[in-house]
Order: structure tokens, then sequence, then C-alpha cells
């Protein structure tokens, strides 16, 4: 395990928040506290469950001043990545699994300015992405199958953080950032961050309590362990 030397950043997944409401929290959200807003696109065949699309993340980003964190979680990206791509996020992240053109897509991207995620889901084989990586500002390593946030921390996601970290060093890709997503919480933060994220998602942790600037804080105290 090595400890990663990027800052944390924290991005909490709406999803787990009240969505019809959430124009109004994001108003009150302290970009100094909040790093990022992490949006979970569902489209209800590249995974069981059906949430939101660019014109939501529309109207939502009228209301905040937190970068934003998409990640896609559809069938072929292509069809609509310049929708998203036109919000001006943050990051925008497709799945490994959910198109035959990833190197197009995250060239396509990065080419906008915006950082070229690249995620895969639990079953997949981290080496399958290594040819991948140069075209990669990001790699998100899921830790639950993909389809609802409140879902249980996959241990077997810590040794793919760190093949993913070690992949990274060996093409002397310092700059590619791994982030983590799913059953992320106060426990378990410190050692996903050993292994060698920096870009955390949470969705319950965040939400659940009530205060999501006092819970994205206890995340980072926590990272820290
Ligand atoms: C899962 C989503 C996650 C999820 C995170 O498909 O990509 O972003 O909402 O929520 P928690 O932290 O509750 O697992
Ligand atoms: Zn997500």
């Amino acid at each position: 395990m090595q400890k990663t030397t990027e800052p944390i950043l924290i991005s909490p997944s709406i999803i787990a928040g009240d969505l019809a409401s959430f124009g109004t929290v994001a108003e009150g959200l302290d970009p100094a506290v909040v790093d990022l807003l992490h949006m979970d696109v569902m489209d209800g065949h590249f995974v069981p469950n059906l949430t939101f699309g660019p014109g939501y993340i529309a109207h939502l980003k009228r209301h905040c001043r937190i970068p934003l964190d998409v990640h896609l979680m559809i069938e072929r990206p292509e069809l609509s990545l310049e929708e998203y791509l036109s919000l001006e996020p943050w990051c925008v992240t497709i799945h490994y699994e959910s198109t035959r053109f990833p190197v197009r897509l995250l060239s396509l991207i990065r080419n906008r300015g915006v950082k070229a995620g690249l995620a895969i889901n639990p079953a997949t084989p981290v080496e399958s992405i290594a040819d991948l990586l140069p075209c990669c500002d990001l790699v998100l390593i899921m830790s639950v199958d993909p389809g609802f946030y409140g879902q249980p921390f996959m241990e077997t996601a810590l040794p793919r953080i760190e093949k993913c970290a070690a992949l990274i060093r060996g093409q002397n890709a310092a700059g590619t950032l791994i982030q983590v997503d799913g059953g992320i919480h106060r426990e378990n933060i410190s050692r996903v961050v050993r292994a060698g994220a920096s870009v955390i998602v949470a969705g319950n942790a965040v939400f659940k309590g009530g205060d999501i600037h006092a819970a994205v804080r206890d995340l980072k105290k926590g990272a820290l362990g």
C-alpha cells in the first residue's frame, strides 16, 4: 500500500439526496468544502435503474458553484456525449463496458478541455484498460456493481486500486487520478486512499445524516486516518 500524494477530493453522489429539491440544496453548498458533485446518469439498460439526463444537469448547474463530475452509466455513450460536454463539467466518465470506441470518446472528451474518465465494473480485469491509460485523466474503480446507491463496499476494490496505481506508475502517467465509487464511508475511506485513490464518491455517507458539509468534513478527516 502506498499513500497518495494527491489532495483528496470528495464527490457527493446526488442520487442519494432529494433530487426534486436539490437545486435549493446546491445553492447552499460551499465549494471550499464540497469539491465536486457526482452525477450518476443511468439509462435503465446499462444498469437496471433510471435517473436523469443532460436536461436535469443543465437546470441544476444554474444553482451550483461546484464543479460537476459526470458518471455515465449508459449504453453507447457516443450517441449523447456531446450533450454532456456542452455542460462544461469537470469530468465526464464513460464505462469501458459500454462502448466499442473508448479511445475515440476519451479523446473527444479531452479535446473539449474536460477530464476524460474511464470506469470499470468489479468484474472487469484492471489490466483491460492498460492500453487506454494514455487517453485517461481519471480511472474510476467501481467498488459496487453500478445501479444503486447504498450498496456495501466490495473489499476486492482495494487490490484493484493498487493494481491500477501500479499500472499508472509503470506508464509514468502520474497525473492520472484514481476515483473510487460505491459503499465508501468514514470506516473504509482511509483504506481506499492508502491503496491509491484520491477522488472519492460518496452517496449514503454524505446524505443520510442531513448535514452535507459536516459529512464531507468527516470523510476528509477519515481519509487521513
Ligand atoms: C452506483 C453509483 C454510485 C453511488 C454511490 O451505481 O455510481 O455513485 O450512488 O452511492 P453510495 O456511496 O451510497 O454507494
Ligand atoms: Zn457513480
